[in-house]
């Protein structure tokens, strides 16, 4: 690799000369076709009204809204986007039996999508916390201890209700073990046997979802517990590696990382072991620190949101969802 000459002969400054040079030799590229738009979805109008509007891309939609969004993104060359649902109160249960429900907000938000832009790709959380009374993503017992097999079985219900409806990619970010095998087993019984599994895989207990918590309205449910019981703990690398081993053992199409700038490392180093469609999640709180960054004017908007995304995409991801996805889409036009 290091092969050059040194300097004189050798000058880095050589190819920087002309900006169309530059661009011969990138080795990065960004296109609107690699962003993915996650997408919040009310339950109704009280609901939908109800959103900081210092972080509009947080904005829940009602399903009205939800159809033009996702023609508007589509005519900008996105081609994802991944659903979340704001679940009313009266919904929500200690075992998050809505998540199954198909009749409920994703199955109709999936049915909407799939009129308005009938090939833009609808990506679904598998995870029960839009729908627990206490904002967990698992079945908890009367010590709030999260149980594994009775989430499995839960999740694998709600994956197989998110496919029967249309979805084209199911994402479980539950992080219980065992449950992409379950999932991919489900769906197979059931004939889906075309529908995706993007797992979060490295998912870690980052601090960063906050902002999208506070979106969900699974916030305030969750109070002062944490995940820690089931996302990993931020200090570590190597057991990101195995549990990207083992979902792709269990049939995972493609691993995720989550959170994305404070985990170039990780995402690095996954793409480098595992050569597999890795994706990366530029989450809620780096949505938010950039976002009141412009507004202060300490950061230029349209420069930063490209190097952000290019940073991620630098480090190993093939795509990347992003609350940024529409500008920079915007942007790269
Ligand atoms: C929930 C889920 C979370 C995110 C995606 N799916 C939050 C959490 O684990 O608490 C975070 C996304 C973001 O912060 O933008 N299963």
């Amino acid at each position: 690799m290091f092969f050059r000459p040194p300097y004189p002969q050798t000058r880095m400054r050589r190819l920087r000369r002309h900006p169309y040079l530059r661009t011969l030799v990138q080795e990065t590229h960004l296109t609107p076709q690699q962003l993915i738009q996650p997408l919040f979805v009310a339950a109704n109008d009280e609901l939908a009204q109800n959103s900081d509007p210092a972080l509009p891309a947080l904005r829940r939609l009602t399903l009205t809204q939800l159809a033009t969004t996702v023609k508007d993104l589509s005519a900008l060359g996105i081609t994802a986007v991944a659903i979340f649902p704001v679940i009313e109160h009266s919904h929500k249960s200690d075992d998050g039996r809505e998540a199954y429900n198909a009749k409920g907000l994703v199955p109709q938000a999936i049915a909407t999508i799939k009129n308005s832009t009938p090939d833009l790709q609808i990506i679904t959380d598998v995870a029960l916390d839009p729908f627990t009374s206490h904002g967990q993503d698992g079945i908890t017992d009367k010590k709030n201890n999260i149980l594994n097999e009775d989430t499995i079985a839960a999740l694998t219900r709600q994956a197989v209700c998110y496919a029967d409806a249309g979805a084209d990619i199911v994402a479980p970010s539950d992080m219980m073990d065992g449950r992409i095998g379950a999932i991919r087993n489900a769906l197979d019984d059931h004939h889906h046997f075309h529908t995706v599994i993007l797992t979060y895989a490295a998912k870690y207990a980052s601090d960063y979802y906050y902002p999208f918590r506070q979106a969900l309205g699974s916030a305030e449910r969750l109070g002062s517990a944490d995940k820690k019981t089931y996302q990993m703990n931020i200090r570590n690398s190597d057991e990101a590696l195995h549990e990207c081993a083992l979902d792709l053992q269990e049939g995972a199409d493609i691993l995720m990382v989550k959170p994305a700038m404070p985990c170039l490392d990780i995402i690095h180093r996954v793409k480098k072991t595992f050569q597999v469609p890795v994706f990366a999640y530029q989450v809620s709180g780096e949505y938010a620190m950039h976002s009141a960054a412009f507004h202060r004017q300490w950061l230029n908007k349209e420069t930063i949101i490209l190097e952000s995304l290019i940073s991620i995409k630098r480090a190993g991801s093939d795509a990347i969802l992003s609350y940024f996805a529409r500008e920079a889409a915007e942007l790269l036009q």
